[in-house]
């Protein structure tokens, strides 16, 4: 027997509640709570569940050989853990715009070469406008099949007799189930969708890739539900104005999360970008001041960037700080450190401190780079080209330890840098008994002063 009832749910945050009510106290906005019926089956007593239930110790299960298969795209797959997994469900979040209809569509075409059977259901656009994109991106085969539906249980009927062995939906807030009253986007629906769509990968072992919208607040819009259905969570990010995209992985249970994968937005589709630190330095000026390279880790992949500042004095009483990719207070915090330990006298100085590129990075082993950045700014010196620098700075102005010093030395190393300023504490422990690495010197520095000494 089923109960209909009416509950209200936060349009943000997926918040349940019996009542309406003018503010989410999960979320804290205002005005989102909308009307939605949910049916509740009850349990006939008789029927009690789990009789047959059996706990099993570790030790039996058997291990299955994972049989992951390749995406086409060696950078999708580092960042799904190895390659795509049978039976998995991946969400793929994202602005709009970003690329991500046009990504799955790429991994689309790589499947299609492999001729694995794959389908694409767009609610989104018609066949005539995916054919449109697909003629930008190349050719593909016949084993990829596209589809517009929005219905699930139509959807459901199509996968249940096709039987392909990737799925791609895009996008998850235009599907909708008669079974709910509510309209397509609304929390029931997304999260009743996503239930369906897990049955189905798990009991059809189709893998299926969920394209979600993302709110402005940077999360996939609806639920947070939807994040701890799925399998693997990926976010697509960019300026949309640059060409390059970002994937990243902010949840995996194949593999480890923080990989990236570099992507760059061409005429015909993404291309991916195997080198993405030579990728970022490009177009580094020569010979300005404000201007450091430095080296942050992402995931198990060192990536270089240009960190660069602008100190200059305030036509105004309260100086102006900001900071574009990265922390603001970070970088007023480093400003009072400088200002405490190096005597400089930066509180009648506006700072602008910018990661070049338009990537957004909050490593604390960036630290040093925007440290050397603002002194090379503040005192009109350019710092060598071919210097690199990484290390966290506390509050007493010491340089502290980073993690694997070692894989960002040997990074620098392979663009041609000569000279890297780290942490004494990493170089002593980190680097082993080779103090110098062939072809670049290391200058170990213990605090913020023995660091500005080496630049000036
Ligand atoms: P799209 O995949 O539709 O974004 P999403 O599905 O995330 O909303 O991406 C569309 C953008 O990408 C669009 O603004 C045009 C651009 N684009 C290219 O620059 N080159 C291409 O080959 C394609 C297919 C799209
Ligand atoms: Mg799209």
């Amino acid at each position: 027997m089923a109960k209909a009832k009416t509950i209200y749910f936060c349009q943000e945050c997926g918040h349940e509640s019996s009542k309406w009510m003018g503010q989410c106290p999960g979320c804290r906005q205002w005005n989102t709570f909308a009307e939605e019926t949910v049916e509740r089956p009850k349990h006939a007593s008789s029927e009690r569940p789990g009789s047959s239930a059996r706990p099993v110790p570790l030790s039996e299960i058997e291990m299955k050989q994972e049989e992951r298969f390749t995406s086409g795209f060696p950078e999708l797959d580092r960042v799904l853990g190895g390659g795509i997994v049978p039976a998995s469900i991946v969400l793929v979040g994202g602005d709009p715009g970003i690329g991500k209809s046009t990504l799955l569509l790429q991994v689309c075409k790589n499947l299609s070469i492999q001729n694995v059977p794959v389908l694409y259901i767009s609610g989104e656009e018609s066949l005539y406008q995916i054919k449109l994109r697909a003629q930008r991106i190349g050719s593909f085969t016949d084993s990829l099949s596209l589809l517009c539906e929005t219905n699930l249980e139509v959807i459901d009927a199509v996968l249940r007799r096709a039987k392909p062995r990737v799925v791609i939906i895009d996008s998850i807030q235009t599907m909708f189930s008669d079974n709910i009253s509510s309209s397509p986007g609304s929390v029931s629906q997304v999260r009743e969708a996503t239930s369906a769509f897990m049955q189905l990968a798990k009991g059809l072992g189709i893998t299926i890739f969920i394209v979600g919208h993302v709110t402005k607040e940077g999360v996939v819009a609806g639920p947070r539900v939807l994040e701890h259905m799925v399998d693997t969570v990926l976010y697509f990010e960019g300026d949309r104005h640059a060409a390059y995209r970002i994937l990243r992985g902010v949840k995996n249970r194949f593999g480890s999360t923080n990989e990236i994968g570099v992507f760059e937005m061409r005429g015909q589709g993404l291309a991916e970008v195997a080198n993405p630190s030579e990728y970022m330095l490009s177009g580094k000026p020569k010979g300005a001041s404000g201007s450091v390279v430095a080296c942050s880790i992402e995931g198990t992949r060192p990536i270089l960037l240009e960190v660069q500042a602008l100190v200059c004095r305030s036509n105004f009483g309260i100086p102006r700080r900001t900071a574009a990719g990265t922390d603001t207070n970070r970088v007023n915090l480093l400003l009072a450190v400088l200002e405490k330990r190096l005597n400089l006298r930066l509180g009648e100085c506006d700072a602008y401190v910018n990661i070049a590129g338009g990537i957004k990075m909050n490593e604390p082993a960036l630290d040093l780079g925007i440290v050397l950045a603002m002194i090379s700014s503040y005192k009109e010196c350019c710092i060598d080209e071919k210097t690199i620098c990484f290390g966290e700075v506390g509050l007493s102005g010491e340089v502290r330890a980073v993690n694997m010093a070692k894989q960002r030395v040997l990074e620098a190393r392979k663009l041609g840098f000569t000279t890297c300023i780290l942490p004494k504490v990493s170089m002593e422990t980190q680097m082993g008994s080779q103090m110098d690495v062939e072809g670049i010197r290391l200058l170990g520095v213990e605090n913020v002063r023995e660091a500005a000494a080496k630049i000036l």
